[in-house]
């Protein structure tokens, strides 16, 4: 069967043809073809205004000046304007008297959550339950190593503890016992402290170890084991453990001791206003005294 012819149309043609194959001219759409100029239009006034043609160090300025930085700086800067006069009264106020004072304290907490993570949660863990393979305390229970007032807070983050770059830092140095004692006292020792937690032991090695303990550990973790907080000496009857409490990890304490290094934050790190607010954080936690 023969094709039938194409029908016919208005539409003239281009007057080109390949091998008897015409082309239409049809117009496109106004609709289209202005929005199409309008288009190019906007492209131009765009690369005349905003930052556009890409150089070797940043992009054409535009004559709009408007740049993301800037935006950013400006907010910030907003921000801090916003806020200077609650930072200025933080850090004016009596540091124990915050907490009494509703709007001072909802800031401080609010503002110290956000510089503990940025700051602090590397460390201490995101919801401050601290890291135990690292020796970084957790900071929700009511133990504390270096003392839990708002005071003592805030010279610990502010300071540190056992760095070498702030005179002020807190320090205290357990010895290592593998060069002290036999191994023997050490097992016994170990037995004992393991004792004071009420954690299963070797009940006779343990009744050695009280000895051990009164000559070699009173001085720094007290005649019951309950810590002492001017040296940093953790209580060892509470069974809250900042190494573990097992007997492998206590022996290792015991032998080799331990040096748990927190840099100091305030100063370079965190502005006054910065280290109260973290510090009430801290506080309110849940273990604040
Ligand atoms: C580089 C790790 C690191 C960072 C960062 C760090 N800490 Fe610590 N922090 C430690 C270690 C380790 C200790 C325990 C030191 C010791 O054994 O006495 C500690 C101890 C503390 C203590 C004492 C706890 C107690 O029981 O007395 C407080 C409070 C504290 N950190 C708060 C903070 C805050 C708030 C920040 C952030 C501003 C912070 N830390 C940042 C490692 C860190
Ligand atoms: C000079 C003071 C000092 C003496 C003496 C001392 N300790 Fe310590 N002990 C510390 C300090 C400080 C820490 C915390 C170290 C750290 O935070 O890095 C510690 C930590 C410990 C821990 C780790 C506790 C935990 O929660 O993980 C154990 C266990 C311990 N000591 C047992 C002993 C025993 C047993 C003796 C005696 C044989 C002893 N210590 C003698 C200061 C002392």
């Amino acid at each position: 069967m023969a094709k039938k012819p194409q029908q016919k149309t208005e539409v003239e043609t281009t007057g080109h043809s390949w091998d008897g194959i015409e082309e239409y001219n049809n117009p496109l759409p106004r609709w289209w073809l202005w929005t199409f100029y309008a288009c190019i239009v906007w492209a131009l006034w765009y690369v005349l205004a905003y930052p556009a043609w890409p150089l070797v160090n940043q992009a054409t300025a535009g004559y709009k000046g408007w740049s993301t930085r800037a935006n950013v700086a400006a907010e910030i800067e907003a921000a801090s304007a916003a806020n200077a006069g609650i930072n200025a009264r933080l850090v004016s106020a009596e540091l124990e008297a915050i907490p009494a004072d509703p709007e001072l304290n909802a800031y401080a907490v609010s503002a110290g959550g956000a510089v503990f993570r940025t700051w602090c949660a590397q460390c201490h863990g995101s919801g401050a339950a601290g890291v135990k393979a690292g020796g970084y305390p957790n900071l929700l229970d009511n133990d504390w190593l270096w003392g839990g007032t708002l005071e003592e807070i805030h010279t610990t983050i502010a300071h540190g503890i056992r760095n070498e770059t702030d005179p002020d830092a807190r320090w205290s140095q357990m010895p290592a016992f593998g060069e002290i004692l036999e191994p023997a006292e050490i097992d016994q020792v170990v037995n004992y402290v393991m004792s004071l937690s009420g954690a299963p032991q070797d009940v006779q090695a343990a009744a050695a170890g009280a000895e051990v303990f009164a000559n070699n550990c009173v001085a720094c973790h007290g005649e019951a084991g309950g810590g002492d907080i001017y040296q940093g000496a953790p209580n060892l009857a509470d069974a809250i453990w900042l190494y573990g409490g097992d007997y492998d990890t206590i022996r290792e304490t015991v032998t080799y001791s331990r040096f748990g290094i927190m840099p100091p934050m305030g100063g370079a790190e965190l502005s006054e206003a910065e280290t109260r607010a973290v510090a009430v954080y801290v506080h309110q936690l849940g273990g604040g005294e």
